[in-house]
């Protein structure tokens, strides 16, 4: 796998050092990552161990002139061969299922003509939830495809579903998806 580019949307879930890994792990293998990281991203890992280990500009804000001059939203899913949301809060996924389009993220999942991977990771609570299942649904009638994730301990301390699937079967499931080299 090589010279492709990957949009990697960070959510606000604990999960989000395990895509500074998944960051890694691509680049190693000569994937671009773009990333875009999203106000509730930004509470758990900063702009700046992003920027550091994609070598790219981090994106977060939907009204930047700078971005926006060049329709940035539109742009970044247009640049990409694929868009990998990870972890994927169980509030973007509602947002997602809702179509909605507030943020950065959001406005740029509802404007992509790509394949979007979804990565949830929430407490299992949340994952249960009839809303968040009746949301995941939707998402994947919509298109997008889910890597379930796993069960084990939680960062809340509680034990079951709703671990983020590990960065491994992420990547597995990036290779199975991934159109074919584009040369640049
Ligand atoms: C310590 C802490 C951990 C959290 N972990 C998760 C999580 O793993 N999954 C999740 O869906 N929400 C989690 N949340 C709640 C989200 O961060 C919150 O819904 C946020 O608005 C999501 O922002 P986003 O839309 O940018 O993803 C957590 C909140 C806190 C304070």
């Amino acid at each position: 796998m090589s010279r492709h580019s990957i949009l990697l949307i960070i959510s606000g879930s604990i999960a989000a050092y395990k895509s500074l890994d998944l960051i890694r792990r691509l680049k190693e293998q000569g994937v671009e990552v773009r990333c875009i990281l999203t106000k509730g991203g930004e509470q758990f890992i900063t702009p700046l161990s992003v920027a550091a280990l994609s070598g790219q500009p981090v994106y977060g804000d939907l009204f930047s002139l700078k971005d926006e001059v060049e329709m940035g939203h539109i742009r970044l899913s247009r640049e990409a061969d694929l868009i990998v949301v990870a972890p994927a809060s169980a509030d973007l996924i509602a947002k997602m299922a809702a179509g909605m389009a507030d943020d950065l993220a959001t406005a740029m999942l509802l404007a992509s003509d790509k394949k979007i991977l979804v990565a949830p990771a929430m407490n299992t609570q949340m994952w249960q939830h009839p809303a968040t299942q009746r949301n995941l649904r939707q998402i994947a009638k919509d298109g997008a495809i889910v890597i379930e994730p796993g069960e084990g301990m939680l960062a809340c301390g509680e034990t079951g579903a709703g671990r983020m699937a590990e960065v491994e079967t992420i990547l597995v499931a990036i290779k199975k998806h991934l159109p074919a080299f584009r040369a640049k």
